[in-house]
């Protein structure tokens, strides 16, 4: 142990301007500092939260109010005083803080005024705010009773309790920006658009366990779930305990686009688009850190676009969860990576199936009938080639029927397996994959079902009865895609 009385101490407080820069700095974007505030508010058993803005150029301001347990003049000085509680300390199991940082570096990396205003029960609105230019002027970390509008005092006076924080000066989003310029304004507009589509995300397990009220410029905002669990074409696969069973995992494969309407695929794509929002989903007491990622595991690829993940962690694993101050990165611990990649690996497989639509579930049903596919994969020397199934009915219908011609008609087969374009299609697949036709998509279905009869009938030629043909011929390529169609036959 270290004797201090007998050593010599000098103050090296930390210097403000170069302090708030660090601050400043640490990473936040308008989003995710705006979803820190709301945290705050959810903690303070908030059931109501209003983001409000107005555009006024370089003058804009957002504020986010809420009608949470509000605090008191102590409460709120030591609110404002960065790191206001010691991390390590245990929290209540519902609470979303942890550094006691959040309300300041959020606000700090897009402002540079920040008021808070506060109210609890029964008791008169307290104030202050944060002004870094009289902390860089002053070099000292002086609070000053200052509010930007009295407006804000008389929203708190009109509920029974809650706070509102107030964003001025939002250097980093309107810094320097003229009111009347037009182009300005949209690109506002824009990234608050932005912050909505986040937030909707963000809190949707919030929103749609009617936990809280979001109201974005006065409108009540719609979750946004990322595994359309109201849909009965998502696949829900079965949940999975890690980590002594505190950590939850629980996969979803989303529909294939044909299955949602246009509105809806487009809805559930999420912020970033299909691609950028496949992979893990990890929440923290069910507030969503990380919308689609792999963890490192794997590449994000668009054939499984369709697969998320739902990770649950309680809020005191952050330190194994490596959470960082943003509450934007999670990283397992190493002792559950290969857990979680099997898990990811089940979960991947079923939404390679379901993109690619190849109507396993008919097969499942049927699982006493063999899948006919029409090409098969095969290696040569080593090599993946495609042929075509011989074994397939209608193949062999054809083969049979003509007895004579069945060396050409062989040969035939053997170019078209020869010649099969898999460059072309492999490049055309990852670009456009939705573009991609299904067999006999824009074929009429008369001529489908004329195929479909031709091995209907010939299947009870047979000998086989009614419901044994139609059962086969739905685990017959291409058939299988369109089942509704077996009873026009
Ligand atoms: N909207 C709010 N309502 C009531 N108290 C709040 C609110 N926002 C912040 N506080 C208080 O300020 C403290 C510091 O907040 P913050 O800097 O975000 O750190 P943390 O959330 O990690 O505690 C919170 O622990 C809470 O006591
Ligand atoms: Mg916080």
């Amino acid at each position: 142990m270290v004797d201090y009385s007998m050593i010599e101490t000098t103050p090296a407080e930390p210097e403000a301007g170069s302090m708030i820069e660090t601050f400043r700095a640490i990473g936040y974007s308008l989003e995710t500092a705006v979803a820190d505030i709301i945290d705050n508010s959810i903690s303070a058993e908030a059931n109501n939260i209003w983001v409000d803005f107005a555009w006024k150029g370089s003058m804009s301001w957002i504020a986010i109010k809420d009608d949470g347990i509000g605090m008191n003049n102590a409460e709120l000085i030591n609110a404002m005083r960065p790191g206001s509680r010691n991390p390590n300390e245990t929290r209540n199991t519902t609470d979303l803080g942890r550094f006691g940082l959040g309300l300041k570096t959020a606000s700090f990396s897009q402002c540079r005024k920040l008021s808070v205003i506060s109210r609890k029960i029964d008791s008169e609105p307290v104030f202050w705010t944060w002004d870094l230019d009289f902390v860089n002027q002053t070099g000292k970390w002086n609070l000053i009773k200052y509010l930007p509008d009295p407006s804000f005092e008389q929203q708190l006076l009109a509920q029974d309790s809650g706070t509102t924080i107030i964003w001025n000066d939002i250097d980093r989003l309107v810094g320097g920006l003229n009111q009347n310029d037009n182009t300005s304004l949209n690109k506002f507009l824009r990234r608050m658009e932005q912050v909505k589509y986040h937030l909707a995300m963000t809190f949707h397990r919030y929103i749609d366990g009617n936990k809280i009220k979001l109201w974005f410029q006065q409108h009540e905002l719609a979750a946004w779930d990322p595994f359309l669990i109201s849909e009965t074409a998502t696949q829900k696969l079965p949940g999975e305990p890690v980590q002594g069973g505190r950590v939850k995992l629980r996969g979803f494969v989303l529909p294939h686009k044909s299955k949602l309407t246009e509105i809806k695929f487009r809805e559930a794509e999420g912020p970033n688009g299909w691609n950028a929002h496949q992979g893990f989903y990890i929440y923290r007491n069910e507030r969503l850190l990380l919308a689609g990622d792999w963890l490192g595991m794997f590449r994000k690829e668009e054939h499984y676009k369709l697969a998320r993940i739902r990770v649950d962690l309680p809020n005191n694993l952050d330190e194994d969860w490596q959470i960082d101050i943003k509450k934007s990165v999670a990283r397992p611990p190493l002792i559950l990576r290969e857990q979680l990649k099997a898990y990811a690996s089940k979960v991947r497989a079923q939404a390679v199936d379901v993109y690619r639509h190849k109507g396993k579930v008919l097969q499942r049903k049927y699982a006493s009938h063999e899948f006919r596919p029409v090409w098969l994969e095969k290696v040569r020397h080593g090599k993946r080639f495609y042929a075509i199934n011989t074994d397939h009915p209608l193949v062999q219908h054809l083969l049979s029927d003509i007895d004579a011609k069945k060396a050409s008609i062989t040969r035939l087969l053997c170019l078209i397996e020869e010649t099969v374009p898999i460059p072309l299609i492999t490049i055309r697949e990852s670009e456009q994959p939705d573009l991609q036709g299904q067999p006999f998509e824009s074929v009429t279905s008369d001529a489908l079902i004329s195929l479909m009869k031709l091995m209907y009938d010939s299947i009870i030629e047979q000998g086989h009865t009614e419901e044994f043909a139609k059962t086969a011929i739905l685990n017959m390529e291409p058939f299988n895609l369109y089942p509704q169609l077996v009873d026009s036959i």
